[in-house]
């Protein structure tokens, strides 16, 4: 066991392929500077002391609970829960959670916490770390079953697997990840605040998903991976247009990978224009905050720009070409490297 660890884990852009993940499908996400910073000092006692957002509350290590009660302490709770379910027990400690990615804004902030705090309370209980893609699932699986969102495995392989100047081309079905080098020149990714938060256990993902459940038993098939337009344009409204975007999104993670092959950053912009489109018209997941803030930054000159992540409010994500300077509130997207121990 370690006397203390450091554990820093990254919040994600993603770029394109939205509401994917689950459906078994495709994304194009990096890891971004900001994120979340657990330290943990072992300590006398039985209890796990955990600071954060201003608040201290001690978790029995013995008996942990279950069930989510909102909040962080569902993070930790359902942390300890599967560390044990592995056979890991930290020891007790001191921690604290400290984060500089915004919470609610679709840049991954709830998957940056869940994988801090698992590398680092793993790293305590003296455990050696398991495979990266085994661990996005353990804190996926936190998430799931303990917080309450039904989230895809999108922020934790980003948060885990990122690297500097790099976007991760992930197939969902197969959990194969390919490194796609994002060399903008003078271009920028930029991710602007729409000024409306949302929760991700909020109703509004957990009713896509179901959505898509419903779309894929109707089809028959095994995930919407395989649904063909045809078949599909037979299903109600607004089950066809749910699949509709599945299928077209998973299209254009393609078309941005080969556009950045070839360095056509027009290109890249039309896409994600395209998937903005179809978030909002397929998809229904946009609100007038988020369509105020991607008209705001076209008219700006943007050569792209979409709502990012789960929808419902949220950060806007803006290819800037050269030229074009960026909002005085705009966060710089820049790919950097994924999680790791820094103590
Ligand atoms: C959230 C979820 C991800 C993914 C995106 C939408 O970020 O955590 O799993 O579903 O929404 O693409």
């Amino acid at each position: 066991m370690a006397d203390s660890v450091v554990a820093f884990a990254p919040g994600r852009a993603n770029l394109i392929g939205e509401h994917t993940d689950y459906n078994d499908g495709l994304a194009l996400p990096f890891a971004i500077e900001a994120g979340v910073t657990v330290t943990a000092l072992a300590r006398q006692g039985s209890e796990l002391v955990v600071r954060a957002l201003d608040e201290e509350h001690s978790f029995p290590l013995a008996a942990i609970g279950s069930g989510p009660t909102g909040g962080w302490r569902d993070f930790v709770r359902g942390t300890l829960a599967e560390l044990a379910d592995g056979g890991h027990s930290p020891p007790p400690a001191q921690v604290a959670i400290d984060g500089t990615v915004p919470r609610g804004a679709g840049l991954g902030s709830s998957a940056a916490l869940g994988v801090a705090l698992f590398l680092g309370l793993l790293a305590l209980s003296g455990a050696p770390e398991p495979d990266r893609v085994e661990l996005a699932r353990l804190c996926s699986r936190v998430e799931n079953h303990w917080v309450g969102a039904r989230t895809g495995l999108l922020d934790q392989l980003a948060s885990l697997l990122g690297e500097r100047d790099t976007a991760l081309r992930i197939d969902f079905r197969t959990l194969d990840v390919r490194a796609v080098p994002l060399e903008l020149g003078g271009w920028r990714l930029v991710s602007v605040d729409s000024g409306e938060q949302r929760a991700l256990a909020g109703a509004g993902y957990n009713r896509r998903r179901e959505e898509c459940e419903t779309a894929r038993e109707r089809l028959g098939l095994h995930s919407l991976r395989d649904a063909d337009r045809e078949r599909a344009a037979a299903l109600p409204d607004p089950l066809e247009r749910r699949v509709r975007h599945v299928i077209e999104e998973n299209e254009r993670v393609d078309a941005a990978v080969r556009a950045l092959e070839r360095a056509d950053l027009q290109e890249l912009g039309r896409l994600l224009d395209a998937s903005h489109a179809s978030l909002r018209d397929l998809y229904d997941a946009s609100t007038p905050a988020v369509e105020r803030t991607v008209i705001a930054l076209k008219e700006a000159g943007a050569a792209g720009a979409r709502m990012m992540g789960g929808g419902f409010g949220g950060h806007v994500i803006a290819l800037l070409p050269p030229e074009v300077e960026a909002p005085e509130e705009a966060l710089e997207l820049r790919p950097a490297q994924g999680a790791r121990l820094t103590r």
